[in-house]
């Protein structure tokens, strides 16, 4: 059954979520939750954010990680380059993204990701940002990205981009 908005609860990290038992069948992802998600928070290097159902709060269902960051113009396709300036573009990064595999194809990840980009335009009303980046691992990833708009930026890492819409 497709899981909605208001049956999924959105939140930070906290001591109590069982981060030990999530599995999204990505070891790199899973180790990510298990044993440095809390360690970058404290650090402040990323702000992680955990979907937990109402009836199981413990339970992690999915995950987000959001940090700052930065793109050049030149790792744009042109005609969004060619309204930027040449310095560094502010952005914000969804690091991570990783759905549990008893969640999985259930509308989770749209809805994480749905959360993280309204999150993204809340804090660029404050610190301006222009575009979202995500680092998605394998062609599983990239077709969902690529369900929701997002597109290849250039260079070496394989990330993907989406332009926010400019509020002015
Ligand atoms: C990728 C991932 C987050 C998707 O989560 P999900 O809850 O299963 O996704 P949704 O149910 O919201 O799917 C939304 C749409 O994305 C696309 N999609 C999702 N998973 C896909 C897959 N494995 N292959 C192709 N398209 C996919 C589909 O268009 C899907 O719509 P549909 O179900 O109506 O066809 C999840 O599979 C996951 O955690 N994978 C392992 C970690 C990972 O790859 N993270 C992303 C990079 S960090």
């Amino acid at each position: 059954m497709r899981l909605s908005d208001d049956s999924v609860r959105v939140e930070p990290l906290g001591s109590d979520h069982d981060r030990a038992a999530f599995n999204c069948g990505n070891e790199s992802l899973d180790r990510y939750i298990r044993t440095q998600a809390s360690q970058d928070t404290r650090r402040g290097v990323a702000r992680v954010f955990v979907a937990v159902l109402p009836e199981e709060p413990k339970r992690i269902a999915g995950f987000f990680t959001l940090s700052a960051a930065w793109v050049t113009a030149s790792d744009l396709p042109p005609e969004e380059a060619k309204r930027l300036p040449r310095h560094p573009i502010p952005a914000a990064l969804v690091g991570r993204l990783a759905v549990d595999r008893g969640f999985a194809r259930r509308g989770l990840g749209s809805i994480l990701l749905a959360d993280a980009v309204k999150k993204i335009m809340a804090a660029a009303e404050t610190v301006a940002m222009t575009v979202v980046i995500v680092d998605p691992i394998d062609d599983a990833a990239r077709a969902f990205y690529a369900a929701f708009g997002f597109r290849s930026l250039q260079g070496p890492r394989q990330q993907m981009f989406l332009t926010l819409p400019r509020a002015i």
